[in-house]
C-alpha cells in the first residue's frame, strides 16, 4: 500500500488516537495534574512503540520525563530528530469555554469547513507532535521511510524546558542527527503555507512594590504615603517613550537590524491589516514607531505586562491604601538580545527609576534565546520541496513572534539546523479558551512531514 493509501484507509484512528491523547488533561504548570502529565508520557511512548520505533523509553527528570523513541532504519542514512511537547497549558478561564477543555469535539467552522478539533493542546503542541508520529507509522508500514529519526517529546515546555536543557546537554551522541525537526508554530493559511525561519526570546519578571507595611484608611493617609499601586503604574508607564520604545538603557544595544532588502522580503508575506484588526475587534494596531505590524512582531523586542494586582478588587468600595502591589513582565527578544543580560538590565532599571518611598523586589522567572532559522541548509531545502509537493506552493518563510527556548539550544549544543515546520493557524486560540486544530491541518501535516523525510533523504544524496 503507498503511503497516501495508507493514511487515507486509516484516517479515522488517526483522529482517535489524538482524542484519546487530547482527552489527559497534562497541564504542566499545574502540580493537581502530576499523576496526568505522567499519563500523558506513558501514552507517548505506547504510541511510539504501537508506530514502530525499536525502542522507546521514559526518561525520567527531576520534573516531567523526556519520552524518547528511535528508529535506526541504516546507519548512512541521514537522522531525523523530531521534538515537540506532550504538556498543555492551564485551561482557564473554564467558564469561557464552548465545551470542555478536556472532552474533544469536533466541530465545523467557517474556517474551518471540514472540521477543527476543540481542546485544549489541538494546536499547542499534541495535535502537532502527534502528526510526526503518524507520518512515522505510515512510512515505515508502506516501505517508504528513507531516514532515520529519533522523537524526543518533553513535558515541560510550557514552564520553561529546564530539564530539557540539562538532558540535550548530557546526552548529545545520543541525540546526535542531521537535522531537527520541530511543528510546534503556526503558518500562515493552507493557501498560503509558510515555514517560520525565526522565533523571539523571551525574558520573564515578576515585581512586587511595598509602601507602608500594612494597608492603611485612604483618607487618614492618602497623599501623605505612597501608594504602591499608583507608584508601580507610574513605573510601569515610563518603560515606554512616546514612541512606544522601550525606555531600559542599554535594552537595544545587542539588538539586530535589518536592511530594507530583508524588511521588505518580510513585508511581502501576505497579511491583510484590515483583516488582523477586524478579527481582534480593534480600531487601530499599536506599537513601535517606524515599524509594520509584521516586523514588530518578528523582528523587534517587546516589554509587556501579563499581569497586574494588588489593593482591593472585591464588591463594592473600600477605601484603603495598599501596603504591595505586584505585576509580571515579560519582554520578547531579539537576536542577539542575551536573555540572562536583559533581565539583569531590567532588574538595575526598575530598581533605580523607584521612589526612595518604596521598597521594590525584583524576580526573574524563566527565559530564553531568539532563533533564526538559516534558509540555505538542506533541511530548510527539504521542507521547501515537501511544501511544494504537498501544497503545489512556495513555502513563504516566516519570523514568528512566540518562543521555543530549546531550540537555540539546539543549534548551540547540538549544532543542528532547527526546521520549523509547522501547521497551527494564529486563530487556533492556543493558550486560550476554545482552543481547536483543523483537521485539514491535521491530515495536511501528516503528508508533509513524510514528504520532508522523502527529501531530506535525497538533500542527503546531494551533498
Ligand atoms: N508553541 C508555542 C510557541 C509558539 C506559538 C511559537 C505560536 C510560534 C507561534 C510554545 O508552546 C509556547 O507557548 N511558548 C511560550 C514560551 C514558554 C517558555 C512558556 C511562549 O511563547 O510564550
Ligand atoms: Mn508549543
Ligand atoms: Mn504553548
Amino acid at each position: 500500500m503507498s503511503l497516501k493509501q495508507y493514511i487515507a484507509s486509516n484516517s479515522e484512528r488517526f483522529l482517535e488516537e489524538l482524542v484519546d491523547l487530547l482527552k489527559i488533561p497534562s497541564v504542566s504548570a499545574d502540580p493537581a495534574y502530576k499523576s496526568e502529565v505522567f499519563k500523558a508520557a506513558d501514552f507517548v511512548k505506547n504510541s511510539l512503540e504501537a508506530a514502530g520505533v525499536d525502542q522507546a523509553e521514559i526518561c525520567p527528570t527531576a520534573g516531567y520525563p523526556i519520552v524518547y523513541g528511535e528508529k535506526i532504519i541504516d546507519p548512512d542514512a541521514p537522522t531525523v530528530l523530531v521534538y515537540g511537547h506532550y504538556d498543555v497549558q492551564p485551561a482557564d478561564p473554564l467558564e469561557l469555554w464552548d465545551s470542555p477543555p478536556f472532552e474533544p469535539v469536533i466541530k465545523k467552522t467557517s474556517l474551518h469547513p471540514n472540521g477543527a478539533i476543540f481542546a485544549r493542546g489541538s494546536a499547542d503542541d499534541k495535535g502537532q507532535f502527534f502528526m510526526h508520529v503518524k507520518a512515522f507509522e505510515a512510512m515505515l508500514a508502506s516501505g517508504e521511510l528513507s531516514c532515520n529519526v529519533k522523537f524526543m517529546i518533553e513535558g515541560e515546555e510550557e514552564v520553561g524546558s529546564e530539564n530539557l536543557d540539562i538532558y540535550v546537554q548530557a546526552n548529545r551522541k545520543k541525540l546526535e542527527a542531521d537535522v531537527v525537526l520541530i511543528s510546534d508554530t503556526s503558518m500562515i493559511s493552507l493557501e498560503h503555507p509558510s515555514v517560520t525561519v525565526g522565533l523571539r526570546g523571551l525574558a520573564y519578571m515578576q515585581v512586587e512594590v511595598t509602601g507602608p507595611d500594612k494597608d492603611l484608611h485612604s483618607g487618614t493617609f492618602g497623599g501623605a504615603v505612597a501608594n504602591p499601586i499608583n507608584v508601580l503604574c507610574k513605573m510601569i508607564a515610563s518603560l515606554h517613550d512616546e514612541n512606544n520604545h522601550i525606555t531600559i538603557p542599554g535594552f537595544y544595544d545587542q539588538v539586530q537590524e535589518y536592511g530594507k532588502e530583508y524588511r521588505d522580503q518580510l513585508n511581502k508575506a501576505p497579511f491583510d491589516e484590515g483583516e488582523f484588526k477586524k478579527k481582534l475587534d480593534i480600531k487601530e494596531t499599536y506599537g513601535e514607531k517606524g515599524y509594520t505590524t509584521i516586523e514588530r512582531v518578528g523582528i523587534r523586542p517587546t516589554l509587556d505586562v501579563n499581569g497586574i494586582w494588588g489593593g482591593y478588587i472585591g464588591e463594592g468600595a473600600k477605601t484603603v491604601l495598599p501596603s504591595k502591589a505586584s505585576a509580571k513582565i515579560s519582554m520578547r527578544l531579539v537576536p542577539d538580545q542575551e536573555h540572562k543580560s536583559i533581565a539583569r538590565l531590567f532588574e538595575n532599571h526598575f530598581k533605580s527609576i523607584a521612589p526612595p518611598a518604596v521598597k521594590v523586589k525584583v524576580t526573574p522567572h524563566h527565559g530564553g534565546q531568539a532563533a533564526v532559522v538559516p534558509t540555505d541548509s538542506p533541511g530548510y531545502r527539504a521542507a521547501e520541496a515537501a511544501i511544494q509537493e504537498a501544497f503545489g506552493k512556495k513555502a513563504i518563510p516566516t519570523r514568528e513572534g512566540g518562543s521555543i527556548p530549546i531550540t537555540a539550544l539546539f543549534q548551540k549544543v547540538l549544532g543542528l539546523d532547527p526546521i520549523l515546520l509547522g501547521f497551527g493557524l494564529d486563530t487556533d486560540a492556543i493558550h486560550s479558551p476554545n482552543e481547536h486544530y483543523g483537521l485539514d491541518n491535521y491530515f495536511k501535516g501528516i503528508e508533509t512531514i513524510a514528504l520532508f523525510f522523502k527529501h531530506f533523504h535525497l538533500q542527503g544524496k546531494k551533498k
